[in-house]
C-alpha cells in the first residue's frame, strides 16, 4: 500500500514540475510568436524600406510638390503666419514672439532656414513659441512639400 502511495506522490510532483516549468515556457514561446506574427501583419522592415526610398524622393523640390505645400501653407498655416506669408495672420496680434514673416529676408530665424530644419519646425513646433507641430496631422510628405514651399518665398529662398 505504501509503495503505491509513493508511487502517486511521485506522479503528482512530476506533473506540478510539468505544469510548472511547461506553462512559463510555453507562455514565453506564445509571446515570441506572436511578436514574430505581428512583425510579418504590419511588415516592420518592409515599411521602413518604404520610407527611406520615399523620402529620397521627398528631399527634391519639384513644381508639383511646391504647389502642393502652397496649397497646404493656405490651410493649415495663414491663420498664423498671413496669407501672404509676411507673418499678419488674423491669430498674429496675440503672439509672442510673432509668427515668422517668410517675406523678409533680414528676419532673425530661431532655427536655420535649410529645407532640413524648416520640416524638422513643421513637425516638431518650436518650443516656447505659438508655433505648433504638426507631425501628427499632417505626412512626412506633406510636411517635405511645405519646407520647399517655404524655400521659395523672398525672405526664405533656398
Ligand atoms: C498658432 C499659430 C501658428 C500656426 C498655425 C503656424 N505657425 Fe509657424 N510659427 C508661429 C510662431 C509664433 C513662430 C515664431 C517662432 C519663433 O520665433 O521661433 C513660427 C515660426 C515658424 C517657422 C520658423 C521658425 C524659426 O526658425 O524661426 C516656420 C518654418 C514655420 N513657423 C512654419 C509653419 C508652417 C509651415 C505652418 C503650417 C503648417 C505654421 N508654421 C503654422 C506660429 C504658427
Amino acid at each position: 500500500m505504501d509503495s503505491i502511495k509513493n508511487q502517486r506522490t511521485a506522479e503528482y510532483l512530476i506533473l506540478a514540475l510539468i505544469i510548472g516549468i511547461g506553462t512559463p515556457v510555453c507562455v514565453l514561446w506564445g509571446n515570441l510568436d506572436g511578436q514574430r506574427l505581428a512583425d510579418k501583419a504590419y511588415g516592420v522592415k518592409a515599411e521602413s524600406k518604404v520610407a527611406v526610398k520615399s523620402n529620397a524622393d521627398m528631399l527634391v523640390a519639384t513644381p508639383e510638390n511646391i504647389a502642393k505645400g502652397q496649397t497646404l501653407f493656405q490651410t493649415n498655416c495663414t491663420a498664423c503666419h498671413g496669407e501672404h506669408a509676411d507673418g499678419k495672420g488674423p491669430a498674429a496680434v496675440a503672439l509672442v514672439p510673432p509668427p515668422r514673416d517668410f517675406t523678409d529676408a533680414n528676419a532673425k530665424w530661431t532655427r536655420s532656414r535649410t529645407p532640413e530644419d524648416i520640416f524638422k519646425t513643421v513637425s516638431e513646433g518650436s518650443p516656447g513659441t505659438a508655433m505648433p507641430p504638426f507631425s501628427a496631422s499632417l505626412s512626412e510628405e506633406e510636411r517635405w512639400s511645405l519646407a520647399h514651399y517655404i524655400g521659395t518665398l523672398p525672405g526664405v529662398k533656398h
